[in-house]
């Protein structure tokens, strides 16, 4: 991650310092960095003289004195709270007063990282997105604590590197990561139920979503531990909200390190040769599955926008420009229908009687008066 945001910056013409505790990742990083500058090169999507000045640009550190003259800096190291906060602690030490000190983190809280700050009020989130040069969503996200300047000149910043910006509350998964687990969590369950199995319930989401990617080729593309361990923190930080709650197929997958495409087996078999598995293409079933993902996906951006989390326009943008959903949920539940979506949730929370399927208040009342989002 650290060395795609490094590449967006220095394209958008900034000096940029790519610093790792570890020499084999630093040269790991710089090498692929040279190489993709070279590709865009060949592609012609930037010119070779462009390229160099971009690699021109960025320089490679293991000495975190050579922050002292930086305005911003972007943390991405290592998922671990500890390791974050000792890191934000060595560079205060370190920077000027006025430089801001954002972190990358996609699921620990800005505010407790921030607080280990002496000026917590310059601690910021930047969350961008994998691939960093090609996903255009980044997530900002203030803390309790940060100032309301660094908050808008952060925006500004990110803004003017030609990515897409949502503002949103520090809260786990903040946008796309909590809104997007029913994607995952729902196609489970009904792969656990009997009621499909994985190429059917990829088949259905793309064929009558037009999602790019089936939940099962999402996951094994994304990476089981992520998808596993994303899942995992969002249900714990969020007290142990059933919506979020993982399941065993998954943690199974994740033990056994089924981790994808990346260790050849996940959901799908990736090994040379290997078949694909055919979807049952019944599209009866096919509707079913993808009325029920979809409602619960809508569920969850009703329940961001009733809670404040960010605005409806930004909800929308932050899963069409983070994870490529075909259209922004909100908008599309106004298409469909918010008496639709209701009626699924109220008829598989009649039918369950978990809480995972409570329709949130927002849905109700909307759904009631007759009223759309836009
Ligand atoms: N991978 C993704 O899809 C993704 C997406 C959005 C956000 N993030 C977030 O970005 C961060 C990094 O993720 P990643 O996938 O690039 O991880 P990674 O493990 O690939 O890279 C982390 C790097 O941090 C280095 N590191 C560890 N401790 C350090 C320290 N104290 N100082 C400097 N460098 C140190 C490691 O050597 C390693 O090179 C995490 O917070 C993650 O949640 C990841």
């Amino acid at each position: 991650m650290g060395a795609g945001i490094a590449q967006v910056a220095a394209t958008a013409g900034h000096q940029v310092i790519v610093f790792d505790t570890n020499q084999a990742a630093l040269d790991k990083a710089k090498g692929n960095l040279e190489i993709t500058l070279k590709k865009l090169s060949e592609k012609q999507k930037i010119t070779e003289q462009a390229a160099k000045e971009i690699f021109g640009r960025i320089q490679f550190a293991t000495d975190l004195n050579q922050f002292k003259n930086c305005d911003l800096i972007i943390e991405a190291v290592v998922e671990n709270l500890e390791i974050k906060q000792k890191l934000f602690v060595d560079l205060e030490a370190t920077v000027s007063e006025n430089c801001i000190l954002a972190s990358n983190t996609s699921s620990l809280s800005i505010a407790s990282i921030a607080s280990v700050c002496k000026n917590a009020a310059r601690v910021i989130g930047i969350h961008f997105f994998n691939p960093v040069p090609l996903m255009p969503l980044v997530e900002i996200i203030p803390a309790l604590t940060t100032g309301e300047a660094v908050t808008v000149n952060s925006k500004k910043l990110i803004d003017s590197w030609g990515k897409i910006t949502v503002l949103t509350k520090d809260t786990p998964g903040f946008i796309v990561n909590r809104v997007a687990r029913s994607f995952y969590g729902e196609s489970i369950r009904i792969y656990e139920e009997g009621i499909a199995d994985f190429a059917t319930i990829d088949w259905a989401m793309k064929t009558f979503g037009g999602f790019k990617m089936g939940p099962f080729e999402l996951m094994d593309f994304i990476g089981n531990d992520i998808n596993y361990k994303v899942t995992e923190s969002v249900w714990t930080q969020f007290f142990y909200e059933p919506r979020f709650k993982p399941s065993l197929t998954q943690k199974r997958l994740y033990e056994a390190k089924w981790f994808g495409r990346k260790s050849g087996q996940g959901y799908y078999n990736y090994a040379e040769g290997s078949v694909m598995p055919k979807p049952k293409q019944n599209e009866e079933l096919g509707k079913t599955i993808f009325y029920r993902v979809v409602a619960m996906l809508m569920n969850e951006a009703v329940d961001a926008f009733y809670l404040q989390l960010a605005s409806k326009e930004d909800i929308d943008t932050a899963m069409t420009k983070g994870v490529n959903y075909p259209k922004g949920l909100l908008k599309w539940a106004d298409e469909l229908g918010l008496q639709n979506i209701l009626d699924i949730l109220e008829n598989l929370y009649n039918l369950y009687s978990e809480d995972r399927y409570r329709p949130c208040v927002l849905l109700k009342t909307m759904a009631k008066k007759g009223e759309t989002f836009y």
